[in-house]
């Protein structure tokens, strides 16, 4: 794909990860803690949250915005921390521009070979569901296994404001789990980044025997074996520069990422 210049010189540069807005932090916080000598450049595209329910088309261009600006940047491997933008646009990305990309997809396969119940439930954005590489992957491993899925409508806005905590919050919740409790689930999936941020909340409602899966480990591991069969890990030996912006308000990142406040920044920029 690129000449052994590229990988020769790019080293030392950033990983650029973007997401429809601070849920692929969730993604982040995996990536920097198995590579933590790795420089970072995350986008939040909260102004254009949520992606859900716009149009593949939407999506793609969406998707060419955010990457072309973290090629801007300086990326030497972008990470799509987003089950949406991934499952929609990925597949464009990687036909159209010469770098590596990592996705993220609901951890389907996972699920349905640990099931014992033969039920599991998946909550997950309408264009995650309805997209054809999410249909592909649950027919392809998921045939004998019953899936409910369930669109997770009002779920991100929820993140991207920070209302987590909030007692609507519980009682949506719990009207998208309902149907999945009632069908004695043993896994629930979670496609999308901005939900591991309401884990506390599901574990309330779910069953204890419930097990909750989402991908963000994996996608970790992923970027760090394409980054050393590329030999594009970074080989400074100094503290990594990790950079956050959004191009909305950044309460909801600064809150999300409190417990890194010493170690990272946060700014607002155009994009
Ligand atoms: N974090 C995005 C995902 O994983 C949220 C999608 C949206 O903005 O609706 O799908």
């Amino acid at each position: 794909m690129t000449s052994s210049f590229y990988f020769y010189t790019m080293n030392n540069q950033p990983i650029g990860i973007f997401d429809s807005g601070v849920g692929g932090t969730s993604i982040w916080k995996e990536i920097h803690s198995l590579l933590p000598n790795e420089d970072t450049i995350y986008l939040a595209d909260s102004k254009n949250a949520p992606y859900g329910h716009k149009s593949q088309k939407e999506i793609q261009s969406l998707s060419i915005k955010n990457t072309e600006k973290l090629i801007a940047l300086g990326s030497k491997i972008i990470v799509v921390a987003c089950n949406t933008a991934t499952t929609n646009a990925i597949d464009f990305l990687r036909k159209n521009y010469d770098l590596p990309f990592i996705g993220i997809e609901p951890a389907i396969k996972p699920a349905a070979l640990k099931t014992k119940t033969k039920q599991i439930g998946i909550l997950a954005t309408k264009g995650t569901l309805q997209s054809s590489l999410f249909t592909k992957t649950s027919e392809l491993y998921a045939n004998q296994i019953n899936v409910i899925e369930v669109i997770g409508e009002g779920l991100v806005p929820i993140v991207e404001n920070n209302l987590i905590n909030n007692p609507e919050t519980l009682m949506l919740l719990q009207k998208f789990l309902d149907p999945m409790i009632k069908a004695n689930i043993d896994y629930l999936v979670l496609g999308c980044s901005h939900y591991p941020y309401l884990i506390p909340q599901i574990k309330k409602l779910l069953p204890e025997n419930v097990e909750i899966i989402d991908s963000g480990r994996a996608v970790a591991r992923q970027t760090k074996a394409v980054l050393e069969n590329n030999n594009l890990l970074n080989n400074k030996n100094q503290k990594p520069n990790c950079q956050f912006f959004t191009n909305l308000n950044s309460s909801t990142l600064n809150s999300l990422l409190k417990p890194y406040e010493s170690e990272i920044s946060i700014s607002y920029l155009t994009f």
